[in-house]
C-alpha cells in the first residue's frame, strides 16, 4: 500500500475509533440517566416508573430469617428499577383486574398513600399507574424525621394515610387503629424487599408530624402515620 494512502487509512480508523468512543461515552451517560433515581421534578406532573420485576428475589423463609433494621446508610441514589420494585412491593397493584395491592386494607379502602422523599424532590406514589406524581421539589428528606440517618438514606418513605377515604370511621382511637395497622403491612412489604435486594432499611415512628405534614403539603384529612428510610447501606456496615 502506497504511504499516503496508508496514512489516510490510519487517520480514518482514528476518526472512527474517536466516533466510538463518543457514541459509547454518550449512551453510558444516558443509560446512567435512566437507571439513576436522581428523577427528573417537573411539579405536578407523573413520572411512569418502568414495569416491576414481579418475580424472583430471595426465598420467604431467607428473607424473613435476614429482615432487620439498619440506620447506617451510604447516600448513593437507587437504580430506578430498584425503586419501581420497592414501590411496587410496598403497595403496588398486583391484580390489576380488580386494582388490588400487594398491601391489604381494610375493606379495601386504600386509604394509605407512599409518599416517596428522595434527593431530587417528593413525589407521592400512584399505584393504579406505577408512577410517582411530583409533589415537591427540592430535598425534604431531613424533615421525614429525627434522626440524622435520614438525610443520607436514598429514599424515605412517608405513610400517610386519608380520612376522606375512610368512610364512618369518625372516632380517633379507630382511625388510630386502622392507619397502624395498614402502615405496618406496607412497612413489612418494604422490610422483606429491602432484605432481599440487600438494601438497610427502618420504619421510624420518630417523626414530627405536624412539620412534615406541613412540608408535604397534606390536605386536612390526612394524616402522616410512620416513615421507613431505604437505601444502600453504609461500606462495611
Ligand atoms: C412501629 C415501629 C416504630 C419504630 N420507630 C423507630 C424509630 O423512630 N427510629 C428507629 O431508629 N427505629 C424505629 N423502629 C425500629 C425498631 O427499633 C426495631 O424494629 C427494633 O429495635 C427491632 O429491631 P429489628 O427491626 O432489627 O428486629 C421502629 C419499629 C417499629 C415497628
Amino acid at each position: 500500500m502506497e504511504r499516503a494512502n496508508l496514512r489516510r487509512l490510519v487517520v480514518m480508523s482514528l476518526g472512527a475509533a474517536v466516533l466510538l468512543a463518543a457514541i459509547i461515552a454518550t449512551a453510558a451517560a444516558d443509560a446512567e440517566l435512566a437507571t439513576s433515581a436522581n428523577l427528573a421534578f417537573v411539579p405536578g406532573e407523573s413520572l411512569a416508573l418502568p414495569a416491576p420485576t414481579m418475580a424472583g428475589g430471595m426465598p420467604l423463609m431467607t428473607a424473613l430469617a435476614n429482615r432487620h433494621s439498619s440506620r447506617e446508610f451510604s447516600p448513593d441514589a437507587l437504580p430506578l428499577q430498584t425503586l419501581s420494585d420497592l414501590l411496587w412491593a410496598a403497595t403496588g397493584v398486583n391484580r390489576p383486574d380488580t386494582g388490588k395491592r400487594t398491601a391489604a386494607t381494610a375493606r379495601n379502602w386504600q386509604s394509605l398513600d407512599v409518599y416517596v422523599v428522595t434527593a431530587a424532590g417528593t413525589y407521592r406514589y400512584e399505584p393504579a399507574g406505577h408512577a410517582l406524581v411530583a409533589v415537591r421539589p427540592g430535598d425534604q428528606r431531613a424533615a421525614t424525621g429525627a434522626q440524622p440517618f435520614v438525610s443520607e438514606a436514598a429514599v424515605n418513605l412517608v405513610y400517610v394515610s386519608d380520612g376522606a377515604k375512610m368512610p364512618g370511621v369518625e372516632d380517633a382511637a379507630q382511625r388510630a387503629l386502622y392507619d397502624g395497622t395498614h402502615a405496618g403491612i406496607v412497612a413489612q412489604n418494604v422490610y422483606l424487599f429491602a432484605t432481599s435486594e440487600g438494601l438497610a432499611v427502618v420504619l421510624r415512628a420518630m417523626v414530627d408530624r405536624e412539620a412534615l405534614a406541613t412540608a408535604l403539603g397534606l390536605a386536612e384529612s390526612q394524616k402522616v402515620v410512620m416513615a421507613q428510610s431505604v437505601g444502600h447501606p453504609q461500606a462495611g456496615s
